[in-house]
């Protein structure tokens, strides 16, 4: 409508004016994903968002996602302006792993390898060896387990399991979980297929086990996104936030997508799976973080970010 066109001309004008660059996840509204890609911006997974903006000329970043994203964006480019539409947006990882209880687990196995995933604080990286996403956690706990390395892994417990199960490494999980996606229910998704006997199912691996044992494929967003191009299939089951939706449909308009049922008791429920942080990063938002930066850019204790740089570092030189 014109209200929102009014907000996306002034954002335009305002990210060139500002040298600034806006980095957007798939989980964010359609309305932001479009924006990024019309502005020259990116939309992708966690990886790639870490990638992009490392790589970027641009003064600013603008993140659109969550708090973990806009303080990684910031760890890997200290001499950037990095905002982000509002700094409420967090994640429950990120909550559920606090640093000095993630720090004193960690103390208390000093002979494992700690690796955590990308959903967490500059503190709790700041503790770890390795830092990985959900694309690349498959890989690097291979090749640690291929060392004879034992692994502390947080704070995702299910992405955990899935890992543990798929590489056969030693593997002591912190106690966490997304919101979003632990609510996939494996009953409901089987009365599902049934409906749709030719569809594949396409599950992001930060769902229960139960969950992830009925996927045709697993993996990041972008990997999610990737499978759906490559199968044969035209038609989608997918247990991840329906934000990732714009994208398939944007590239794949023949083929259909169904959302995965959440819910208790095998009811369904319809566009339930929405992260509400990811949801917080509106129109408004972003032109508020450009108009007056305070209060929306993001920084990170200068010893924090430099600890924390080693295995973030590691993670982006490991997946070259
Ligand atoms: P990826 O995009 O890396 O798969 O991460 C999923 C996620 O939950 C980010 O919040
Ligand atoms: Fe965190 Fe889950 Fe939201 Fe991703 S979708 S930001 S993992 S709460």
């Amino acid at each position: 409508d014109e209200q929102k066109q009014a907000y996306r001309a002034r954002i335009k004008a305002l990210l060139a004016a500002k040298d600034a660059v806006l980095v957007a996840h798939y989980y964010t509204d359609p309305e932001i994903q479009a924006l990024a890609e019309e502005t020259g911006g990116c939309v992708s997974d966690s990886l790639e968002m870490a990638r992009f903006g490392n790589q970027h000329p641009a003064k600013t970043l603008l993140v659109a996602g969550v708090k973990f994203m806009g303080e990684t964006a910031k760890i890997l480019t200290p001499e950037k302006t990095v905002i982000m539409p509002t700094l409420e947006a967090t994640c429950s990882l990120d909550l559920g792993c606090p640093a000095a209880e993630f720090s004193a687990f960690c103390d208390q196995h000093p002979d494992r390898v700690v690796v955590v995933y990308a959903n967490t604080s500059a503190a709790v990286k700041a503790r770890a060896d390795w830092v990985v996403t959900s694309s690349i956690a498959l890989d690097v706990v291979d090749y640690l387990d291929s060392q004879g390395k034992k692994i502390l892994w947080g704070p995702d417990k299910h992405l955990g399991a899935y890992v543990q199960k798929k590489t056969g490494a030693d593997m002591l999980l912190w106690n966490g979980a997304c919101i979003v996606h632990d609510e996939f229910k494996a009953n409901a998704l089987r009365e599902l297929k049934k409906q749709h006997p030719e569809a594949a199912v396409l599950v992001h691996p930060e769902s229960p086990d139960s969950v992830v044992e009925l996927a045709d494929a697993v993996g990041s967003t972008s990997q999610l996104i990737k499978a759906a191009q490559t199968l044969p299939n035209q038609h989608f089951i997918v247990a991840t936030d329906r934000g990732i939706f714009y994208k398939m449909q944007q590239l794949m308009p023949e083929k259909t997508f169904v959302e995965a049922p959440t819910g208790g008791n095998g009811a369904t429920c319809r566009s339930c799976a929405h992260c509400p942080w990811m949801a917080m990063n509106g129109l408004k938002a972003i032109e508020d973080a450009l108009l007056s930066p305070s209060g929306h850019e993001i920084f990170v204790d200068a010893a924090l970010r430099e600890r924390a740089l080693l295995p973030l570092n590691r993670m982006l030189n490991f997946a070259k």
